[in-house]
């Protein structure tokens, strides 16, 4: 995580820097800093906490100079203070990092006895100070960001700049992202595209492996092995427009609102509504042939992965492993030649979800991907890339690409039942019919926002709550309990309501509130049963269910949250609207800070 920006600049960079901080404060709001380099000085300025607190002191001590790098910091490395905020500087040289430098111990130890000292309890430090060295000792910047790369291990994203050199930065990448940014006479760098959006649109992707030198005429890049390479020039798809929060109050409301339109675009790319059949993009593998899928994912992507574990089963009868990322190489899982492995996440840099596709691929496995970054690392090294067309989700709380993520999953579930003769022509229509009501069933859902709003003050003051959800409603148990504890703090679990009883009811009194989610069809009539098993034992419900399931269950519930009745296959993308709206009215009415929950990221870039 952590955001990091760069300019070579025909003017002052400090606010563009800023500006580009702001883009990026859903990768880390622990600290910020800038470093300019002006009159042979290297200027830094940092403040610990969000970025207002760095533009306070931009203010009233300014950064001049027209080349300069900047950081949000998401901390890893030492407690969240001014100390350990980015740049780290040396007389010689400054850098932002995002990444973990794993080895930064044995650096540090090494350079300490050579009598270097140390301002902060981070592990970046090691790599200003390596760089200094080497230019203290009359080595170029080049040659010394040469001599030090090969010592680093981990994941690195690195802009260095140097006090003697006004005219270019420096950058690296080895598993974290960084791009370059093409401008009229200007040059930038930058952890993705959104942070330059403003800047430019021309953009090249580095590598893994890559540095480069960027001056105001352009940049040159340079592989591994120090060999100039040339990284295609693309134009970004991300507009600055696409980033602002328009009349909403905060970046997560404006999401869960967009999801209608987002989930139909990202449905008019798998689905021809005329012919009414599921299109999935070109493939060189044989999908037909598929006898076996590992999905794997992190945090809300997960759980779409979960809801994905049922249609797979379900449809095309073919079997499903699925597994959080951080757990899955740990356990040597067992990954059968010509396995198809599906790796879900939003931004498509998550470590432990590259990490984990990395493993499949050396292990032969055909990687596919669900991402809605489509330059992202996870869909560069993808065979089958399956874009999400969410648009840019800012929130750190995911809703959005959720629901988007699980529109993608429907029609490949579908097209792979198709693919092997579990589906006839018949279903699959009947499957693509339900998939474009979804927008509009998402609408509905979202025509209850009053309600829910209404009654979030039933929620807020509790202390746990429990979310309760059966079959591919499970998944979404988990996920609104995800959604609640991320943003309003409050401790929530989500449950397979048949499990409660081996435990969590335990818990049941009148102050722990438990949220049953329950579309009526074939599972309703248990999570009933559930739901009584709460009630008769003093427990609070709030029942999400249609008219029907309301009518037949609603009766005695704290609150009931009514959902068009929807054919059980959209279910779980209306369901997430409810349990989106209610994390978030209870994390106003509690006044957290929606947008940017404590200790959270949103791109999570270290393992
Ligand atoms: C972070 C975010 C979550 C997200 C998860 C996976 O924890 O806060 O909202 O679900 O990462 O991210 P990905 O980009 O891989 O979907």
């Amino acid at each position: 995580m952590c955001g990091i920006i760069g300019i070579v600049g025909k003017e002052a960079v400090s606010d563009r820097l800023v500006d580009g901080l702001k883009r990026m404060e859903y990768r880390g709001y622990d600290s910020a800093g800038v470093c300019t380099v002006h009159d042979g000085q290297l200027v830094r300025r940092r403040a610990e906490g969000k970025l207002a607190n760095l533009v306070q002191v931009l203010k009233s001590d300014d950064a001049p100079g027209n080349i300069g790098i900047a950081h949000t910091r998401w901390a890893t490395h030492g407690a969240p203070t001014t100390s350990n905020a980015h740049p780290h500087a040396t007389q010689e040289v400054a850098l932002v990092h995002n990444g973990i430098i794993e080895n930064f111990k044995q650096l540090r130890d090494e350079l300490t006895a050579r009598g270097r000292t140390f301002e902060s309890e981070t592990d970046t430090e090691v790599v200003a100070h390596l760089v200094s060295e080497q230019v203290e000792a009359g080595h170029s910047p080049a040659d010394a960001v040469k001599t030090v790369l090969p010592r680093l291990r981990g994941a690195f994203a690195l802009a260095i700049a140097f006090r003697q050199f006004p005219d270019f930065l420096i950058g690296a990448r080895l598993g974290s992202p960084l791009v370059v940014g093409y401008g009229d006479g200007e040059t930038y760098l930058g952890s993705d595209a959104l942070a330059l959006a403003p800047l430019t649109q021309q953009i090249a992707y580095l590598e893994e492996g890559d540095w480069v030198v960027i001056a105001r005429e352009g940049a040159q890049i340079f592989d591994k092995d120090n060999n100039p390479v040339e990284r295609e020039i693309t134009t970004s798809g991300v507009s600055a427009a696409s980033i602002e929060k328009g009349n909403y109050r905060h970046y997560m409301q404006k999401e869960i609102f967009e999801q209608p339109t987002v989930v139909a675009q990202t449905l008019s790319s798998y689905i021809r509504p005329l012919e009414q059949t599921v299109a999935l993009p070109q493939m060189d593998f044989d999908l037909a042939g598929v006898k076996r899928i590992t999905i794997v994912a992190c945090g809300t992507s997960y759980y779409a992965g979960m809801v994905a574990k049922y249609w797979f089963e379900t449809f095309a009868r073919v079997p499903v492993d699925i597994d959080v990322a951080s757990e899955f190489r740990y356990r040597d899982p067992v990954l059968e030649e010509g396995g198809l492995a599906l790796f879900i996440s939003q931004s498509g840099e998550t470590a432990d979800t590259l990490a984990a596709l990395r493993h499949c691929k050396e292990h032969g496995q055909t990687i596919a991907v669900v991402v809605n970054v489509p330059t992202s690392s996870m869909a560069r090294e993808a065979d089958l890339l399956l874009p999400t067309h969410a648009g840019p989700e800012i929130g750190v709380a995911s809703t959005k690409a959720f629901t988007c993520q699980l529109a993608v999953l429907a029609a490949l579930a579908a097209h792979l039942a198709l693919v092997k003769g579990k589906l006839s022509a018949e279903q699959e229509r009947e499957i693509v019919r339900h998939l474009i009501e979804a927008p509009a069933a998402l609408n509905a859902a979202l025509a209850h926002d009053e309600d829910i709003a209404a009654m979030a003050h039933l929620i807020a003051p509790a202390r746990d709550v429990l979310y309760l959800g059966r079959g591919p409603d499970y998944p979404l148990a988990m996920e609104g309990a995800l959604k609640l504890k991320e943003i309003s703090y409050i401790h929530a679990e989500g449950y397979a309501s048949g499990e409660m009883k081996h435990g969590p009811i335990a818990l049941i009194d009148e102050a722990v509130p438990v949220i049953v989610l329950a579309p009526s069809g074939p599972l309703f009539e248990k999570t009933v049963s559930n739901m009584q098993e709460v009630r008769a034992r003093g427990g609070k419900v709030v029942l999400i269910s249609d008219a029907e399931g309301i009518e037949e269950a609603g009766e005695g519930c704290l609150a009931t949250i009514e959902m068009p009745s929807v054919h059980p296959l959209i279910a779980p993308l209306v369901y997430a609207v409810p349990v989106q709206l209610l994390a978030y009215h209870v994390a106003c009415a509690k006044g957290t800070d929606v947008d940017q929950p404590r200790n959270l990221a949103k791109s999570v870039t270290v393992e």
